[in-house]
């Protein structure tokens, strides 16, 4: 199975592909979390990206195509993968149609602009697991610190509200375009195209990832 989570910053990409790949038994593929673990290094790659996350624009898409086609050659993507922020451009999907890296599966996750400020505005990370709470919808037991290891939460800096709008707005100008890009070439005859399924992704997680998995049952 290899599958794409599409949907604005906050639909709750990340969350759900924990418990898709738990199912199918493919690695989550993020390339933020595989920036923020670059930027966290300090290596080359981090520099680069971390200037232009803070801001919420995206990083060039030269950068992001080598560091994904390097990613699926690992053995672990042997049965599949899933993407979770990739692809993010026209010019990024292109990148995988090109190389012939055929997606058995699109999923689009789709939720309103002001959920998705309330849902990212609370979210908190524990930064040495990537652990994901939300202050009002999944609080750790105790405010502000990590279930397991009783550590301090932090917020994302890309997570406050005025760079939460620049990301929507990067979202709605330069990714919402592959819905149409994916949900048109899945209606055509090629035998390539992959499936496309539309979820709603308001509600509880529970009620979002049954959802997803109805959509892979009837897809
Ligand atoms: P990235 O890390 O990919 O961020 P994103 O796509 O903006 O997605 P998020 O991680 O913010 O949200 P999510 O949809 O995973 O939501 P989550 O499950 O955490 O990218 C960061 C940056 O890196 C980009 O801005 C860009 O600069 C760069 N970048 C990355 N990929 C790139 C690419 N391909 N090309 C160029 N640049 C790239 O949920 C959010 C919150 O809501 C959490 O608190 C969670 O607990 C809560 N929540 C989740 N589901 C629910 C629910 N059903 N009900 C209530 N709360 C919920």
């Amino acid at each position: 199975m290899r599958m794409i989570l599409l949907g604005p910053p906050g639909a709750g990409k990340g969350t759900q592909a924990a418990c898709v790949c738990g199912g199918f038994g493919i690695p989550q593929i993020s390339t933020g979390d595989m920036l923020r673990a670059a930027v966290k290094e300090g290596t080359p790659l981090g520099r680069e990206a971390k200037a232009v996350m803070e801001s919420g624009g995206l990083v060039r898409d030269e950068t992001i195509i080598k560091l994904v086609k390097e990613r699926i050659e690992q053995p672990d993507c042997a049965n599949g993968f899933l993407f979770d922020g990739f692809p993010r451009t026209i010019a990024q999907a292109d990148a995988l149609r090109d190389e012939n890296i055929r997606i058995d599966q699109v999923i689009e996750l789709r939720l309103e602009d002001e959920e998705i400020v309330r849902r990212l505005t609370g979210r908190r990370v524990h930064p040495g697991s990537g652990r994901v709470y939300h202050n009002i919808h999944s609080p750790p037991a105790v405010p502000d610190r990590d279930d397991a290891t009783g550590e301090p939460l932090v917020q994302r800096d890309d997570d406050r509200e005025d760079t939460v709008r620049e990301r929507l707005r990067v979202y709605h100008e330069q990714t919402q375009p592959l819905v149409a890009y994916y949900s048109s070439w899945a209606g055509q005859g090629d035998a390539e195209r992959p499936r496309y399924s539309i979820v709603d992704a308001r509600g509880s997680v529970a009620e979002v990832e049954a959802r997803i998995r109805a959509a892979l049952r009837t897809a």
